[in-house]
């Protein structure tokens, strides 16, 4: 990696292998932007706010000095130019559950999701992972969050999971003219990072709607996350998977739902394949007996 920095500069290649080691792997814009210089300006740049007129002189100032010096910075920072992210709160949270719940077709949640800027991870995303696959399938699949490759494409599961996951429906006979698949989060958290329980609690009623909307008849849920958000459990995925839940929606419909391990973590853990296999098999058969 250094010899790739030729011109004496060794801290550049570190300092990008650590960025790439904590998945900070991408630009997202394509000049640089100084978000420490935005939010606090250098030390020569303040403008010390008038000291208090009742200091006797020779009186140590510091601790005034100081509480100006706060107040001036906490003043500055609240009315700089808001930036692109924006604090999740329980009114966006509102805010999501009243337009999922109105939202009266996919494609009006689509159009709602795309236009709804209270979740901080839309900042950072390029696009809106929202389907991909058949509205009209018996089975709907729900994954965790789109990572690099599905932010870039706006499709969820087009990467190397996404791959393994194509394998793993073609050795039931499905593929994703058969399927629909979405994810419980639709943009993708910056660096793959897992996204903070209220991230999670603002996109919850967006996939909720999304499953009442298709109303399959079977629902798998990829991995903990999945299975945590839609089945209403705290329960690991290890003891989940492979086990029949059901998934109840706000109009009070009951899917039948399996909870499965998650195609990156079988990248991960490919012994443990064999045990999504047995799951694809339950899948199989209960889409069999549902007709
Ligand atoms: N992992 C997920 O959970 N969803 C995707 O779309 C891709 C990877």
């Amino acid at each position: 990696m250094t010899a790739a920095f030729p011109d004496n500069r060794p801290d550049l290649a570190d300092l990008l292998a650590f960025y790439a080691s904590v998945g900070v792997d991408e630009a997202l814009e394509e000049q640089p932007v100084n978000r420490f210089a935005d939010a606090a300006p250098r030390p020569a740049e303040r403008t010390q706010p008038p000291l208090p007129d009742n200091v006797p002189p020779g009186r140590s100032t510091s601790v005034s000095r100081a509480e100006a010096d706060d107040r001036a910075n906490a003043a500055r920072v609240a009315s700089a130019p808001s930036a692109r992210a924006t604090v999740p709160d329980e009114a966006q949270a509102a805010l999501a559950r009243q337009l999922a719940a109105t939202a009266t077709t996919l494609d009006e949640l689509r159009q709602r999701m795309a236009a709804f800027d209270g979740c901080n991870l839309k900042a950072t995303a390029k696009n809106l992972v929202f389907a991909d696959g058949n509205p009209e399938a018996a089975i709907m699949l729900v994954g965790e969050a789109p990572g690099r490759d599905e932010d870039i494409e706006g499709l969820p599961f087009v990467g190397r999971s996404g791959r393994l996951l194509d394998r793993m429906l073609a050795a039931i006979g499905l593929d994703r003219t058969s399927v629909y698949i979405a994810n419980a989060i639709p943009w993708r958290p910056p660096g793959n990072r897992t996204p903070t329980p209220h991230e999670t609690e603002i996109c919850r009623p967006f996939i909720e709607r999304q499953v009442e909307l298709v109303n399959p008849k079977v629902l798998v849920n990829l991995g903990g996350p999945s299975a945590k958000t839609l089945l209403n459990t705290s329960e690991g995925i290890l003891r989940l998977r492979g086990n029949w839940r059901v998934h109840t929606t706000a109009s009070g419909v009951a899917i039948p739902a399996m909870p499965t391990l998650h195609p990156a973590y079988l990248l991960r853990a490919p012994a443990h394949k064999k045990l999504a296999w047995r799951d694809f098999l339950e899948v199989q058969a209960k889409l069999r007996a549902l007709g």
